[in-house]
């Protein structure tokens, strides 16, 4: 016998454990593991290298509508395409339900995006943005059905949130049908009163993003979310996280038994509220929500990623373009911060960022990065074993990590659509040589060998969690 390709002297690691063995690699999925393997077609020597799981980014905006003319950085060619050259075999973006329309419409228009232009395997999630009845009754049970297990729903952003009843009947629907409620945690109410008040005063430079979203903001939304899935008896997953007190929600909402997940990402480690600060509006390259906080927040997270509060990290790769009428710097958002739009590029440094600022500072191990950038993403969302794990019959997505090449962040070499990245000049140690993705080599030393249209839609399981441990544990 011969595989399509054999992986040679790496160091493999998974969630479990890490081991040396050899790869065999046929007809998409990992066909063998242990050493002595036959030969492949094509041998890949991996001495020196680290052989993760593809990434799993479950937290990704592509093409995503916004009402005002802004038009988002990345669609789903250069959105993927950026996800791969940083390691990336999955990602999750989100499909935007119009006020007015089905949430089968708006699947329909957001498939036709992706159809043909993926670089990586792809999956949506689906954000309820007005739940009538026939959505809750009648669309959401067939949706899950049909492999899409997961919603999102937002508790701020005037226009897309939803008020506590419509989470309360959402959580409900997902309950009955098995799907799995995101839930983004701010008070907008809360978030209204402030912007108001800074309007008033005349503060309106990017750093009022910030102050205009406070952590009690996050925090009081946080501790609401999770009343309502306790009152429901539902799981739920609470993103991206930013802060002591809202993980302090979470684990508390676990010891009281109730299921939930955390998630972080990189730009609640590396960056703060003053960024936002920088010259010239240049602060609005840092406009996401919730926003960047300050260094105790930062130590938080770690220790949240250490600690197991957080199960995933993501990137919540939203990109705008900063030098842009259609961006940041569209003409209302350089009269104030409430007009800049909210998102960050990142979905291809969150996993170098990972690996630099945590594997190799030895502040988490390989088991825990391959759990927090894959594995739990895939038994979150209803992918495992076929993704997220490096097993017999699971498809062939790896990484091949070299943990001596040192680079720095730059946007130059980036892949998206983007014209800055929020971690230029970020020294990074880790860097994803290979990719390969359902058994082909995708990208090999930075060159990409893929072409356009590779990458699979897959429509989801269940999740993990509905019906998962009492504890609310992965
Ligand atoms: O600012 C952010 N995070 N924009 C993306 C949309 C969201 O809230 O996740
Ligand atoms: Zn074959
Ligand atoms: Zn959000
Ligand atoms: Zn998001």
């Amino acid at each position: 016998m011969m595989f399509d390709i054999g992986i040679r002297n790496g160091r493999i690691g998974t969630a479990s454990d890490v081991t040396m063995c050899d790869i065999g690699i046929a007809d998409g999925r990992i066909a063998m593991l242990g050493e002595a393997l036959p030969p492949g077609r094509e041998e890949i020597d991996a001495t020196g290298l680290y052989v993760l799981p593809g990434g799993i980014d479950s937290h990704v905006h592509l093409s995503q509508p916004s009402g005002d003319g802004i038009v988002m950085a990345d669609d789903f060619e250069s959105g993927t395409l950026s996800a791969l050259h940083g390691g990336n075999t999955t990602i999750l973006p989100f499909c935007l339900q119009q006020k007015g329309s089905t949430l089968r419409e708006a699947l329909t228009g957001y498939h036709a995006l992706a159809e043909g232009n993926c670089y990586t395997d792809v999956s949506f999630h689906l954000i309820v943005t007005d739940p009538t009845p026939s959505v809750l009754g009648q669309e959401i049970p067939a949706l899950v059905e049909d492999g899409y297990t997961s919603l999102k729903v937002f508790m701020t952003y005037e226009g897309l949130r939803l008020r506590d009843d419509e989470i309360l009947s959402t959580l409900d629907a997902a309950k009955t049908s098995g799907a799995l409620v995101m839930v983004h945690c701010e008070n907008e109410d809360a978030i209204r009163f402030l912007i108001g008040k800074h309007e008033e005063a005349g503060r309106v430079a990017p750093p009022a993003h910030a102050t205009t979203r406070p952590i009690a903001a996050e925090r009081e939304a946080t501790h609401r979310a999770l009343s309502l899935a306790e009152i429901v008896d539902v799981p739920i997953v609470i993103v991206h996280v930013s802060n002591r007190e809202a993980m302090e929600e979470i684990a508390r909402a676990r010891q009281r038994g109730a299921k939930v997940v955390g998630e972080t990402c990189p730009q609640y480690l590396m960056l703060t509220a003053d960024d936002l600060d920088r010259e010239g509006w240049e602060g609005a390259k840092f406009v996401c929500s919730p926003p960047p906080r300050d260094k105790a927040s930062q130590i938080a997270c770690w220790e949240g990623l250490e600690q197991g509060i957080f199960d995933l990290y993501s990137s919540d790769h939203c990109p705008f373009r900063f030098d842009d009428p259609e961006g940041k710097l569209n003409s209302r958002g350089k009269t104030s911060f409430r007009w800049i739009p909210n998102g960050i590029p990142g979905v291809e440094t969150r996993l170098p960022i990972l690996f630099s600022e945590g594997v190799m500072k030895g502040r988490i191990d390989l088991p825990r990065f391959a759990a927090l950038t894959a594995t739990n993403h895939a038994k979150l969302y209803g992918l495992y074993p076929q993704k997220g794990v490096i097993a017999v019959g699971s498809d062939a997505d790896l990484v091949l990590w070299d943990p001596t090449e040192t680079r720095r962040l730059t946007n130059e070499y980036l892949h998206h659509g983007a014209d800055y990245t929020p971690y230029e000049g970020l020294e990074v140690t880790g860097w994803p040589v290979t990719v390969i993705l359902n058994g082909v080599v995708a990208v090999d030393q930075g060159a990409l060998k893929l072409k356009r249209g590779a990458g699979r839609y897959l429509p989801r399981r269940r999740s993990a969690l509905v019906g998962a441990r009492p504890d609310g544990g992965l």
